[in-house]
């Protein structure tokens, strides 16, 4: 699939909204949930494509961008890396925000197109990246990882690497609603919202969001 189809795809399947905790920011939003879910499985399983996590702002990005926005100071003139960008949309924010650059990383194709369609209706430069950068430093000063503690190998991989970052100096921002993997011990909590979710996709229409500083011990 081309990244016209993409695009193509994504904005079949969605309709521009604000994100709930950060509604100046509009994105690709998946009208239902468990349709658009159901749909890319069914279609999408035989080529060997993840669920839409795209499709939705979810607590820990939201919570993420909230931060950002009214905490300018973060992200001022600096170094950005949104990981597990997803939709895009603490990218976004840290671009609004007043970061130099902009960087917005995902393994999903489709996030990565979404996020690319998402920057560009919110009149941002976000320069994304379809790969995969756990293990390597290309010397961002603020990383942003929103909602990665949901499976048990990625959290452990990703919460080393981002460790690793804050050891040299990085300012690691995580936005988590206490996923079953989040390494609470590392964790310095720096401000708490209420994140308003699908019920399609959560288990409660809001989630309880913390955004922590990862600690580099
Ligand atoms: C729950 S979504 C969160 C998306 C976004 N940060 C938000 O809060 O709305 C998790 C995202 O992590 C991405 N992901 C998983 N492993 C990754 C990796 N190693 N590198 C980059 N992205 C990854 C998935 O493709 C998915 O888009």
């Amino acid at each position: 699939m081309t990244e016209d189809e993409r695009a193509a795809f994504i904005r079949a399947h969605t309709r521009l909204r604000p994100v709930p905790l950060a509604p100046s920011i509009r994105i690709h939003t998946a009208d239902e949930a468990t349709v658009l879910w159901s749909r890319t499985e069914d279609e999408m399983a035989t080529i060997g494509l993840p669920p839409p996590f795209w499709a939705f702002p979810w607590a820990g990005g939201q919570a993420l961008a909230r931060y950002a926005l009214d905490h300018p100071d973060e992200t001022r003139g600096a170094h950005v890396l949104d990981f597990a960008a997803g939709s895009g949309l603490v990218g976004i924010a840290a671009a609004q925000a007043g970061a130099a650059r902009v960087e917005a990383c995902d393994i999903d194709l489709f996030a990565a197109t979404a996020a690319r369609l998402n920057g560009a209706e919110n009149a941002v430069a976000l320069h994304v990246r379809a790969q995969d950068l756990v293990g390597l430093d290309e010397g961002w000063d603020v990383v942003f990882a929103g909602d990665v503690s949901y499976e048990r190998d990625m959290a452990r991989r990703v919460t080393d690497w981002l460790r690793s970052l804050a050891r040299r100096g990085a300012r690691v921002l995580v936005g988590d609603p206490g996923r079953a993997y989040l390494a609470r011990g590392s964790m310095e909590p720096l401000a708490e919202y209420d994140a308003p979710t699908s019920r399609d996709i959560e288990d409660a229409e809001c989630k309880r969001t913390t955004v922590f500083a990862l600690r580099d011990a």
